[in-house]
């Protein structure tokens, strides 16, 4: 289909928002300004019109093709997907040339995990350093066609850095919520940078976000969070650019971090979306993996009968949330997830799993991202981390094929990187032996003496 035959389906065939509760099934306008169901208060998602199948292979050729174009919206990892996604061509799109990101080989890290072959698809190497930006790219635009006066959001360091940057290119004013003491200082700098109004809040990621969602009654206001469908839209599309690079070879499984769950949920979106439209003739199994100490959804996944799970999903309501979450992987220190359900309707249909992994699994874990040259956030880490353990189960077979979604960049959090290799990262310091996590990788750094013999020694010790 033309671009010019793509717009004029998207004005006559209507993309709409409709809530995702099965008894209720409401649906809104593409530019109403909504986040939850108006009628029941249920997450929101968009429906696109999906071009025709027989019209849909032609598709991949035109999006590989325009990756390598100059227009700004073609380059962009997510805009060359533009026909699955809810805007028409005269859409003002705010773009920092997002997605497009490598999908790497890792072999340090199969073996690890006990697998012949691991790819990690490294979504740390956006502009600004996480996938939040795939996301922000479609919520800011669609910021923007609502003419909205500020974009906020609450957040523990990723998605305000992102928000920050967008709403800067954007022109925007943008207010973050953040858990004072609890963001690192790489992130915290990012926001400042941007320009963003900075809120230290006290208390934690949680109470952060129930505070942003009170004060988006105001109509010049516009909530990014994940929990915005616009968001989950333009993160969808790291579903489509990872079948591109398997060329559309569907992975055996795709395994990603989990805190607020709109990550899972995007990819759960995007890979259903292929299906539908014939590119891909079954889905990878999903898994989400969580910290041991922010595991709310984890918990849920454990309680409930895996043969009967896609009956009951649809009737579960509430989630036990994790009162005092914690976990060094700062990033998804969260308790209360706003968007659990559609995570876990995309896990149940994809017979993936939710599983957690201790403080010591996320280090090595990442540790072992490292040494394969790669790199990353600790809350990316528990994606290897959480291989090995499903390897380990059987869940996840050695001859399968496994992706696993890195989601910031390694640069985002340098004292535990340093804390690690130290022997000095902790999260009880207050612990009487001080709680260090002992670290099976190591590489603390080493005094040399200023001399030529004492560094050739050196290097010679360390020969293997
Ligand atoms: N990895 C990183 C690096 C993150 O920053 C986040 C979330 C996640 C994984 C989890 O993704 O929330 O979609 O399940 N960070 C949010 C933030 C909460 O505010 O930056 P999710």
């Amino acid at each position: 289909m033309t671009d010019a035959k793509t717009q004029s389906a998207k004005t006559t065939g209507i993309a709409i928002q409709h809530c995702i509760n099965s008894v209720c099934g409401a649906s809104f306008g593409i530019r109403e300004r909504l986040y939850l169901c108006r009628k029941c208060g249920g997450p929101l998602e968009i429906s696109s019109p999906l071009p025709d199948q027989r019209e849909a292979s032609e598709l991949r050729a035109r999006w590989k093709a325009r990756r390598g174009a100059l227009e700004p919206r073609d380059r962009s990892g997510v805009w060359r997907f533009r026909e699955l996604l809810p805007f028409d061509n005269t859409a003002p799109i705010v773009t920092l040339g997002e997605g497009n990101t490598p999908l790497y080989d890792a072999p340090r890290c199969a073996e690890y995990a006990g697998l012949r072959g691991l790819r990690l698809k490294h979504q740390g190497c956006n502009p600004t350093g996480s996938f939040k930006d795939t996301g922000m790219t479609t919520a800011v635009t669609q910021a923007v066609l609502l003419g909205a006066r500020t974009v906020v959001c609450a957040s523990t360091g990723n998605t305000s850095a992102s928000l920050a940057a967008y709403a800067a290119r954007a022109g925007v004013q943008c207010a973050i919520l953040l858990p004072r003491g609890q963001i690192t200082a790489s992130k915290l700098a990012q926001s400042m940078d941007y320009g963003a109004i900075v809120c230290e809040i006290d208390g934690n990621f949680d109470d952060c976000m129930r505070l942003i969602q009170e004060i988006t009654d105001d109509p010049s206001i516009y909530l990014a969070n994940s929990i915005n469908p616009f968001r989950i839209e333009g993160q969808k599309t790291v579903a489509f650019e990872l079948m591109e690079q398997c060329e559309w070879r569907v992975p055996d499984h795709v395994v990603v971090p989990g805190g607020n769950m709109g990550n899972s949920s995007a990819l759960g979106k995007g890979f259903e979306e292929l299906q539908r439209l014939g590119l891909i003739d079954r889905l990878p199994k999903l898994s989400v993996i969580q910290a041991e100490g922010a595991a709310p959804l984890a918990h849920l996944f454990a309680d409930l009968n895996s043969d009967s799970a896609g009956d009951r999903e649809s009737s579960i309501e509430e989630i036990v949330a994790v009162a005092n979450p914690q976990t060094l992987a700062t990033a998804i220190k969260i308790g209360s997830p706003v968007s659990w359900k559609k995570a876990l309707r995309s896990v149940i249909r994809s017979r993936g799993r939710i599983i957690a992994v201790s403080e010591a699994e996320i280090a090595d874990a990442k540790a072992m991202i490292g040494r394969d040259g790669i790199g990353c956030e600790p809350a990316s880490a528990t994606t290897v981390a959480g291989i090995r353990k499903l390897s380990a189960a059987g869940f996840i077979r050695r001859e399968e094929t496994v992706v696993a979604v890195l989601t910031g960049h390694l640069l985002k959090d340098p004292d535990y990187v340093s804390n690690y290799h130290r022997g000095t990262l902790s999260l009880d310091s207050k612990a009487k032996d001080g709680g260090a996590i002992p670290g099976a990788f190591r590489n603390e750094p080493k005094r040399v003496a200023a001399n030529k013999s004492a560094i050739l020694d050196e290097l010679l010790r360390n020969r293997s």
